[in-house]
């Protein structure tokens, strides 16, 4: 089995160095695809260390490739990076896509995400994903943490974003303790590779309504593992990758700063814009903040935020305490 996997190993990396080769390479790499990274504000430096690269717009230029050079169809197929067709031959899954390779913990290339160059055109996705495969548990994996690890460590705490152009963006932008989900929503399995590494997250989700709910959902999450969590928000229509566009290095660094709330002030600033001034809804906020105060393992962390929670909601602690006994018994 450990074979298998390295077999598996080889054939991606060596599809990295091809779509890597197609970029730098190529006419049509450096046309098409180097000029689309351009444009997004990514360096040669920044392209050369995430490895990016390009599918060409063929339907066997990596299939046909990778078979001539004795890579196994079986190895291939797994991977997803080939296709099989009713008989028997090969295509390429991923074909005029710009390509990020999508590392191990080690920073050896297990799965892709190939996005397309149509931003107009709905009928094809805008990312197409590898398959799960014997190297590929998605939600085992974040990307970006391969680069990310000391960082993490070294700063206590860890930037988490949606995509993987955030990851780039905001590494290129200085801030290196940056990961992302990317194509799966969060799961706990994803925040205890964290939490071997700080205890301190900070999410900077996308400003639309799929991002708000997502860090709402995330902030939960992370909570119930026992990590400390703070959240940045960004305006509608923007995410961390063009806000650093829009803001450059240091603008961005200080919009974070000024903008990290924690999850108490984040979630209840949400939910009373939401409730407006009806009473009973605003009675539901209270308690959904205190839901998610419950989750807390640490009695006297949680006891600090039930105090927080008083001030910021105008509402005596000791009813606070009460809805929050009553959820914990709930629980356990
Ligand atoms: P977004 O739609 O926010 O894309 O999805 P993005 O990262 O901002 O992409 P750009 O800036 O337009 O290039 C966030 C993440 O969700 C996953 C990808 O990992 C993406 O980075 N995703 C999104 C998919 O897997 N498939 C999709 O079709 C869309
Ligand atoms: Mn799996
Ligand atoms: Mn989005
Ligand atoms: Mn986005
Ligand atoms: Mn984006």
């Amino acid at each position: 089995a450990e074979n298998r996997r390295e077999s598996l190993l080889i054939v991606t990396g060596y599809a990295s160095k091809f779509f890597q080769d197609s970029l730098w390479e190529t006419e049509a790499g450096q046309s098409i695809a180097l000029s689309y990274y351009k444009e997004r504000g990514f360096t040669d430096a920044t392209i050369r260390k995430f490895e990016l690269g390009y599918s060409p717009d063929q339907w066997e230029a990596f299939s046909s490739q990778a078979l001539k050079e004795g890579y196994q169809q079986e190895y291939l197929e797994e991977t997803g990076l080939s296709v099989k067709r009713e008989n028997g031959t090969l295509y390429d899954r991923y074909r005029g896509r710009v390509m990020f390779p999508i590392f191990n913990f080690t920073g050896r290339v297990i799965a892709f995400g190939g996005r397309t160059l149509k931003n107009n055109d709905k009928t094809v996705p805008k990312y197409v994903n590898s398959p799960e495969s014997e190297i590929y548990h998605k939600s085992n994996v974040l990307y970006g943490l391969n680069f990310a690890k000391k960082a993490i460590r070294d700063e206590d705490n860890c930037f988490l974003v949606e995509g993987y152009a955030d990851v780039i963006s905001v590494h290129q932008a200085g801030i290196e303790n940056v990961v992302a989900s990317s194509g799966t929503s969060l799961t706990v399995e994803q925040i205890k590779l964290i939490g071997r590494l700080t205890k301190n997250v900070t999410i900077l989700y996308d400003g639309d309504a799929a991002g708000i709910k997502a860090s709402l959902r995330g902030l939960d999450m992370i909570l119930e593992e026992g990590l400390n969590v703070k959240v940045v928000s960004f305006p509608d229509g923007h995410d961390p990758d063009s806000y650093v566009r829009l803001l450059g290095s240091t603008g961005f660094k200080n919009y974070v700063e000024q903008n990290k709330k924690d999850f108490i002030l984040y979630k209840t600033n949400i939910l009373l814009k939401e409730a407006g001034t009806d009473p009973i809804k605003r009675a539901d906020v209270i308690r959904e903040v205190v839901e998610s105060i419950a989750k807390i393992p640490d009695t006297i962390k949680a006891a600090v935020f039930i105090r927080e929670c008083s001030m910021l909601l105008q509402i005596e602690e000791r009813s606070l305490n009460t809805e929050l006994n009553k959820m914990r018994q709930a629980r356990y």
